[in-house]
């Protein structure tokens, strides 16, 4: 079934719209890092302001428990979508309450307003579907219609995501609506070959991911702080890098399957090995079966994927119609590790055909890297939403939302 999109509201003139958004932006210091979520939800607010509508966008930021706390204030974000737009964002300081209330009531057509982080109130995130819905129906006073638009949570059943679109006349927004396009395209008839590229540190957050695509894919890449469990599981020794012990068997029954089912497995052949987890470290570039015999021997750790591994890497990008890229490569963060992130980057911009970049951290990444996001097919602001799409799940912010 297809989801219910914005024309399916009607005329929102005039009409008080609560717009469900994902600005879990990353902060330092209180000022946001990347905007990227930020400008995402804009084609979704200036339609609805065009239109004449009382605009309420709501959000969370982190995961703070069920209780005010400064470090997750909207407040900074409120301040940036004002930039955006060219035009003032009010701010209500709490969720349901007086002040929103107050916020809501004073504004006139075409009208912005943010409310202070959901997850400041525990009905937001409660496991108690009562619970949720008590909160829900708090929000749901607030409006006359919702636009869900916070694509990165809707693998999440909370009170805004879900059980608000069942109370409110409701619809998906277009960051929703393109996300949902894009990703689909990757798990319905993907042009190939299909190479899924998988980093960031753990295996066990990519363990459904990988089962799913095992058989879709005609590629998959590993880099990143998992490479290492992979490394292992050859019966390599990796010194001090990250290491699931507990995922051992079930990355050597990876292994076993793409093998069987002629996937190509593309595991790095050399690594950036370190004296330690620094910015600062020693670092030499090690063969993927010698990672131990260099100066630091077993007290070495990988921190990225070494240049040979890079170009391999790159060409089976190029050579790939469609690119699905999650989780770092290196520690990007720290110039000397940030290489294989890079060349992974780069290459995506070069294929001939469909690149995804998926994930909060990703999108990051290439944006800290200095890539423009224009330089790639599609970058998505879900890390775990879009994860979650291309193993299959039923996301219930989607579900609610007519998506089957
Ligand atoms: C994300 O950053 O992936 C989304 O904003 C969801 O955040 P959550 O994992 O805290 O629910």
């Amino acid at each position: 079934m297809a989801l219910r999109t914005l024309d399916s509201l009607g005329s929102l003139a005039g009409k008080r719209v609560i717009v469900r958004v994902d600005f879990n932006v990353p902060l330092k210091d209180g000022v946001i890092t990347d905007d990227g979520r930020v400008r995402a939800a804009l084609p979704t607010i200036d339609h609805l302001i065009g239109q004449g509508a009382r605009v309420i966008a709501c959000s969370h930021l982190g995961r703070p428990d069920g209780a005010p706390d400064p470090k997750y204030s909207l407040e900074p974000v409120a301040q940036r979508l004002s930039e955006l737009l060219g035009k003032p964002v009010a701010f209500a300081g709490d969720t349901v309450g007086e002040s929103a209330e107050q916020v809501v009531a004073a504004l006139a057509d075409g009208d912005v307003a943010v409310i202070e982080n959901l997850r400041f109130n525990p009905g937001e995130t409660a496991k108690d579907a009562g619970e949720r819905r008590a909160f829900a129906e708090q929000l749901a006073s607030l409006g006359d219609a919702l636009v869900s638009d916070g694509f990165g949570v809707v693998h999440r059943k909370q009170a805004s995501v879900y059980d608000l679109a069942e109370l409110l006349p409701s619809a998906a927004g277009y960051l929703i609506e393109k996300e949902v396009e894009v990703l689909d395209r990757l798990t319905e008839n993907p042009e190939r070959p299909y190479a899924v590229v998988l980093g960031g540190s753990k295996v066990s957050d990519k363990l459904g991911v990988i089962e799913h695509l095992l058989p879709r894919a005609d590629k998959i890449l590993v880099g990143g702080g998992m490479l290492f469990t992979f490394l292992a599981a050859l019966g390599h020794k990796v010194g001090k890098s990250l290491l699931e012990a507990d995922q051992l068997e079930t990355v050597k029954g990876y292994i076993a399957t793409a093998q069987e089912r002629g996937v190509e497995l593309v595991l790095p052949v050399d690594a950036v090995m370190a004296s330690g987890f620094a910015a600062d470290a020693d670092h030499v570039v090690a063969a993927a079966d010698a990672l131990e015999d260099t100066a630091f021997g077993a007290e070495g750790m990988g921190l990225d994927i070494g240049p040979k591994s890079a170009e391999l890497f790159a060409d089976a990008i190029r050579s790939s119609r469609t690119v699905f890229w999650n989780g770092p490569m290196g520690v990007f963060e720290m110039p000397a590790f940030a290489a294989g992130t890079r060349a992974v980057a780069q290459a995506l911009t070069e294929v001939d055909g469909l690149s995804v970049v998926g994930g909060g951290d990703s999108a990051a990444a290439v944006r800290q890297l200095g890539f423009d996001d224009a330089a790639f097919g599609h970058i998505s602001t879900g890390g775990g939403a879009s994860l979650e799409f291309l193993e299959g799940k039923k996301l219930p912010g989607l579900e609610v939302l007519g998506w089957a």
